[in-house]
């Protein structure tokens, strides 16, 4: 018997996004919420944490690679959502994230995107491993307002122009970019937090790796690494239906209005940002970086 009221998928599609402690999120997410703040975490699983459309997916499958130790074939064996559950992830059709962690043998990957004074406080007491990674904002911008296109679950996206206002007062699902990686890269003194960059890990795939490698403590042959990195490069996840979310009904997401693995570069905004969107941009992000010495590579 599953305690959720299940939202039905005409309430989900195109809804009004809710609210969870001042965050927009989704209405249907929110309403899983007392499971999810409730959760049990175990002390060898490894929190995934990010931005949405930061690098989620990708950093996924080369976890799920090196807990694999670079077997292909052991990472087709499910789509990278039930592989690397989604840990506040509720909506009709689908098993919920809760469902399927509880499920699942350890050592666990566990996707989320919660800001962090959300994360479920059992994670902090069992002392679980974090790796964060962050993405410079006009490209997450870019990247969100197609996936807000394609993924049903959000409201229409308006204009461009009006996505970019949206993105910028936090108004759009998970808040505040800002606030995002700000929290999260003061946290990162912390033993026990690895913080990473989508752009350092287009540049150095492998000295990315390594260091993820290292804060693992583990190691992998030569040809492993280059498996690894072979196999998550943005062409081969594109090309599979373990990783490319394709799987999902389209009901949810609509590949033909864009694919969820649409470029994969760094700069894209270049092509969509207008001089002026490009100078309020950085006008609003010095405002709102000011006094941090988080950096961010706009362009390669
Ligand atoms: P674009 O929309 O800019 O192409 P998330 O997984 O957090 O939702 O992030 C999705 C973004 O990561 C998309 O960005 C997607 O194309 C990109 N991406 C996915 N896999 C990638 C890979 N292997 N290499 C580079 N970018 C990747």
């Amino acid at each position: 018997r599953d305690p959720l009221p299940a939202m039905g998928m005409d309430e989900v599609v195109r809804g009004e996004m809710g609210s969870l402690h001042g965050i927009p999120l989704y209405k249907s997410f929110t309403e899983g919420w007392p499971r999810v703040e409730a959760f049990q975490a175990r002390h060898d699983d490894l929190l995934v944490i990010t931005y949405p459309k930061s690098g989620t997916t990708w950093l996924s499958e080369i976890l799920d690679m090196i807990y694999h130790d670079g077997d292909v074939e052991k990472c087709q064996r499910d789509a990278i959502f039930n592989r690397v559950p989604f840990l506040e992830m509720n909506a009709p059709m689908v098993p919920s994230g809760i469902e399927l962690l509880e499920k699942m043998p350890s050592p666990r990957l566990v996707k989320t995107h919660l800001p962090v004074q959300l994360l479920p406080a059992s994670f902090q007491e069992k002392g679980c491993k974090v790796i964060y990674m962050a993405r410079n904002p006009k490209d997450v911008v870019i990247s969100y307002y197609y996936f807000y296109q394609m993924s049903k679950i959000h409201p229409d996206p308006g204009t461009l122009d009006e996505f970019l206002e949206s993105f910028m007062k936090g108004k759009v699902a998970y808040g505040s970019w800002y606030d995002h990686v700000k929290d999260w890269w003061a946290k990162r003194q912390e033993k026990g937090l690895l913080y990473l960059f989508y752009e350092d890990m287009k540049k150095d795939p492998q000295r990315e790796v390594q260091k993820i490698l290292q804060f693992l403590g583990k190691e992998v042959a030569e040809e492993t690494m280059a498996r690894i990195i072979h196999h998550t490069s943005f062409q081969e996840m594109k090309k599979n239906p373990a990783t490319n979310y394709e799987t999902i009904p389209t009901s949810l997401m609509d590949h033909s209005l864009s694919p969820f693995m649409r470029k994969g570069i760094t700069g894209d905004w270049k092509n969509h940002f207008t001089v002026a969107q490009n100078e309020r941009f950085n006008w609003h992000y010095q405002q709102h970086m000011a006094g941090s010495d988080l950096c961010f590579q706009m362009e390669m």
